[in-house]
């Protein structure tokens, strides 16, 4: 079964970054299945740096974005981008160590991470900026 699923309460009213965020799940969702059965660490390190790059250009189109427009809530939503970043981080060091402890990293923290994110931060920005 999928660890994330998109909902609608998730969209921000832009049908370009709702691709985007959908996509993220997706690559989320790939990592965890991948965590469940045999496999690789290169495996694993390519999937987690795909989804780190993924992430992060994501996340540099939205900062720019909120510099830009001189966004009032900009520092604080960049913060909630590098807690995400800083988990994905130490998802990286725990599943070299044990991939089942990065499956209840994946499980117990990161996933609430995105619809939260979706629905507040990235909600508001998208209201305000397009
Ligand atoms: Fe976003
Ligand atoms: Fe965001």
């Amino acid at each position: 079964m999928a660890l994330l699923e998109w909902k609608q309460a998730f969209s921000v009213g832009n049908a370009s970054v709702d691709h985007e965020h959908k996509q993220m799940i997706e690559q989320i969702n790939q990592l965890y299945e991948l965590l469940g059965q045999p496999t690789t660490a290169v495996t694993i390190e390519a999937v987690l740096g795909d989804i780190h790059a993924y992430i992060s250009a994501h996340f540099a189109l939205e900062e720019r974005l909120m510099r830009t427009a001189g966004y009032a809530e900009y520092e604080n939503h960049k913060d909630d981008h590098e807690d995400l970043l800083d988990q994905i981080h130490e998802l990286m060091f725990s599943f070299s160590e044990n991939p089942d402890i990065g499956r209840k990293l994946l499980e117990n923290k990161l996933s609430d991470w995105f619809g939260r994110h979706f629905a507040s931060f990235d909600a508001r920005l998208h209201r305000e900026l397009g």
